[in-house]
């Protein structure tokens, strides 16, 4: 899990503390929360967890803007580099990513570039989910008077796929 995570830190710390220190803020204190919960996932999962908080934010680093879409130049730039697919799909999708890219009209690109898994919901429904889902279950079940932040798209939820 170190050399995984230790890696990840450093290149966040390297695209975003200096040109965005705010962000390198937030990013820290996104990663130690992930850190945190880590124990609530797989232990084949807590790596590709905390690196990728500590990844999520980097498609705001200047050196990585393309198309002004933080979650889409982010998760591209991750696979050029041959990071971890996960942690790619991952950061793709963090905080409902699908939403704005529709907004941008970026929604095509997105889905065909990173997927959405689609799977069997409780009552035989197919349900599409993405790779957000078993961290959010995880903040979820540790912290759940915690919201996720959620709240500036509830009021899109009547957007969600059926
Ligand atoms: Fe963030």
């Amino acid at each position: 899990m170190a050399d995984l995570v230790d890696t990840a830190r450093e290149v966040a710390r390297h695209l975003l503390e200096t040109p965005l220190p705010r962000r390198w803020s937030h990013v820290q204190a996104i990663a130690a929360k992930a850190d945190r919960i880590s124990a609530a996932v797989p232990i084949e999962d807590r790596a590709v967890l905390v690196a990728s908080a500590w990844l999520h934010d980097v498609g705001y680093s200047p050196d990585l803007v393309d198309t002004g879409f933080h979650s889409l130049d982010g998760a591209r730039w991750l696979r050029r580099e041959r990071f971890n697919e996960r942690i790619a799909a991952l950061v793709a999708h963090h905080s409902c990513a699908w939403l704005e890219a529709e907004e941008r009209g970026l929604g095509d690109v997105l889905a065909a570039e990173f997927p959405r898994e689609e799977r069997v919901g409780r009552h035989g429904q197919r349900e599409k989910i993405n790779n957000r889902i078993a961290v959010s279950s995880a903040l979820t079940r540790i912290e759940p008077r915690q919201p996720i932040r959620f709240e500036k798209k509830r009021n899109m939820r009547h957007r969600l796929p059926r």
